[in-house]
């Protein structure tokens, strides 16, 4: 229907918001592209320009996700009943993803974007809370044990499928297939930070100073 073309096309638009690069070259003159790891996402803005710039990138990338996935209200499927619930997650799952290939290519900053882990995050928000919470327990765990952001974000990744079918028993094949769909999409975007992390290159990311 036309209401679920202009859902996909504004969860791109939501998606493709590269707020790393224009956070940066409003209040900083800097592209956060041309320094650190040259991503455009929270981790790299936190490296490049601080903590407050850094939070404010991951949060509004999180936001981004948790928009563009919870679009799916204007897409006008009734949510009463098992199945028009289902067909509304796999709207709410099409749209997460289509929002997080916006971050990764961004319309509005020469398709040069970030790695799409905090838009994923907002997704996953607001399709399965509880798994949500998994993923950042393991994701905080993991970078203060190791201190790379990277390395936590990838299991953070692994932690989605395996909390929804292990943890919480979902019955919705969907949120399965698309949570493998999601390690391997993060796998692609961490290539270059596995080949560091194989080469012990990886720069790490300390949250407390005195470290
Ligand atoms: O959110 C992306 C993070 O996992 C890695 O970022 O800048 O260290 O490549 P970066």
């Amino acid at each position: 229907s036309i209401s679920s073309i202009l859902a996909l096309i504004a969860a791109y638009l939501f998606g493709s918001i590269p707020t790393a690069v224009w956070l940066g070259q409003s209040f900083y003159r800097v592209d956060v592209r041309e320094f650190g790891s040259g991503n455009a996402g929270a981790t790299n803005t936190f490296r490049v320009l601080g903590t407050k710039a850094g939070t404010a990138v991951m949060l509004i990338d999180i936001l981004k996700g948790w928009t563009a996935t919870n679009l799916a209200y204007f897409i006008g499927i009734s949510v009463t009943g098992p199945q028009s619930s289902i067909q509304f997650i796999n709207y709410q799952l099409i749209l997460g993803v289509i929002a997080v290939l916006g971050h990764l290519f961004p319309v509005f900053a020469g398709f040069r974007g970030g790695k799409g882990v905090a838009t994923l995050f907002g997704m996953i928000l607001a399709i399965h809370f509880e798994a949500a919470m998994v993923c950042v327990a393991v994701f905080i765990i993991l970078l203060l044990l190791f201190k790379y952001v990277s390395l936590s974000s990838i299991c953070a990744g692994f932690a989605f499928p395996f909390s929804v079918s292990v943890v919480f028993h979902t019955p919705i094949k969907s949120i399965l297939l698309y949570g493998i769909c999601i390690c391997v999409l993060v796998l692609i975007t961490h290539q270059k930070n596995i080949e560091r992390l194989l080469k012990g290159k990886e720069s790490k990311v300390y949250l407390f100073k005195h470290k």
